[in-house]
């Protein structure tokens, strides 16, 4: 890494420059809220001695608005730049040639991996009978898989010639209804697995968690799923066989159908997962509807070799509540504790996740969790930061 980037590197300074991304919609409100929170939260675990200097990179409405462009140049600088930032969600414009910015920075800053933590906190309603059995973090591979966009429509030139290639030179004779069939591609690679795996492992080791489950599909998908499933045992033979054979690492593997079905009625037995894609989308939105749903699971695209980290709301811009104060800040306030925690500054993230905690089990929540709560009040986006700023007093 160059020496302009290490310089920003999260761990050492006392005074960290995080870039952000107020975001559209229901971003304007709960990122206002997300920073006052983490400010306090950062001012009472370290009494001034540490700070974070929030600078704001448009993007969005915003930057339209003020540049005439939705993605500025700038604000990939300033994210390529500095390792850590967070962002609310944005718009997808509806209509082509917009550039997603998800997008644009998972591919710039090769952020491979979809990191997505999944606890239950109490108080919150859940359709488990034991939900405190739920804690897992989910490693989702980010760059590969049938994500990796590569498919051809029926009935285009190049739909046919893949056929022709596909039936002419690759001997393949079992497409069902080749004329009116569109074609993807699937790409996934040794590298692909192997650093993906690896940062599921590690994350276990330092967390003292018990292991890793390798979820695929790989009894159907031989060489995507299956290459995913034989990869990840071999890169955990070959670089961690010693915490192996001290009994510090344990590797399972699933197939995806049978996890979602065991999350449901035994959770307790997976902690750390590593998993493709495309089955990856499927685990991360079941899990979360698991604990509370999307308005407080918080999630980050991580790339652990150079340190970029992008930290995010994982849900939209909620167009049909926007403006009125009740969004629920939770999964972008979670995201920033990730942060925090990435950062090393552990003792800020635990104020933040245990005064919401608190907050949750006074049945004192926004409108979406706390009208499942028994006696719940529902408290505005402001007013539920304040009381999480409170519960840290
Ligand atoms: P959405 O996540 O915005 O909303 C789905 C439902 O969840 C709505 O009923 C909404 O009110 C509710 N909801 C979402 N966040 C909430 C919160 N913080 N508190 C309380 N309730 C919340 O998904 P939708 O409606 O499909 O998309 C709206 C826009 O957001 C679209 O333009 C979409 O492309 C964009 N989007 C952006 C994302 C991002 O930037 N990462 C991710 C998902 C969608």
């Amino acid at each position: 890494m160059e020496a302009s980037k290490q310089q920003h590197l999260p761990a050492a300074p006392e005074r960290v420059i995080i870039p952000f991304i107020e975001g559209d919609g229901v971003g304007r409100e709960i990122m206002p809220v997300c920073r006052r929170v983490v400010d306090h939260a950062v001012a009472k675990a370290y009494g001034g001695k540490r700070s974070l200097d929030w600078t704001e990179a448009l993007a969005g409405e915003k930057a339209f608005n003020a540049t005439g462009n939705r993605l500025p140049e700038e604000t990939m600088n300033m994210f390529r730049e500095y390792p850590v930032g967070i962002k609310g969600p944005l718009t997808t414009p509806v209509g082509g040639g917009v550039r997603s910015l998800n997008v644009a920075l998972r591919q710039t800053l090769d952020l491979y991996v979809c990191l997505r933590p999944v606890r239950w906190f109490r108080g919150v309603d859940s359709p488990l009978k034991e939900p405190q059995k739920v804690n897992m973090v989910v490693f989702r591979e980010n760059t590969e898989d049938i994500y990796a966009g590569i498919e051809w429509q029926q009935g285009t030139p190049e739909a046919r010639k893949f056929l022709q290639f596909l039936t002419g030179e690759m001997g393949v004779t079992k497409i069902r209804f080749p004329e009116t069939s569109s074609f993807g591609v699937k790409p996934v690679s040794i590298e692909g697995t192997e650093r993906l795996v690896r940062a599921a492992i590690k994350y276990a080791l330092k967390n003292q968690l018990p292991g890793v489950t390798l979820v695929h599909k790989g009894n159907i998908m031989k060489f995507t799923e299956g290459g995913f499933k034989n990869w990840g045992y071999a890169l955990a033979e070959r670089e961690f066989a010693r915490e192996t054979a001290e009994g510090k690492l344990v590797i399972k593997d699933v197939i995806a159908d049978a996890f979602l079905q065991n999350t449901l009625l035994t959770p307790e037995k997976y902690s750390v997962i590593a998993t493709l894609n495309l089955n990856g989308d499927y685990i991360s939105d079941q899990l979360a509807a698991m604990v509370g749903g999307i308005g407080i699971a918080p999630g980050a695209n991580i790339n652990y070799e150079s340190g970029h980290a992008v930290f995010e709301a994982t849900h939209g811009t909620a167009p049909d509540i926007a403006g009125k104060n009740t969004a629920n800040p939770s999964s972008l306030l979670l995201s920033a504790a990730m942060m925090l925690e990435y950062m090393g500054w552990n003792q800020a993230a635990a104020l933040i996740t245990n005064a919401m905690e608190k907050a949750f089990i006074k049945g004192e929540a926004t409108h979406d969790l706390a009208r499942f709560m028994p006696k719940g009040k529902s408290l505005g986006t402001v007013q539920f930061g304040d009381k999480i700023m409170n519960e840290m007093d």
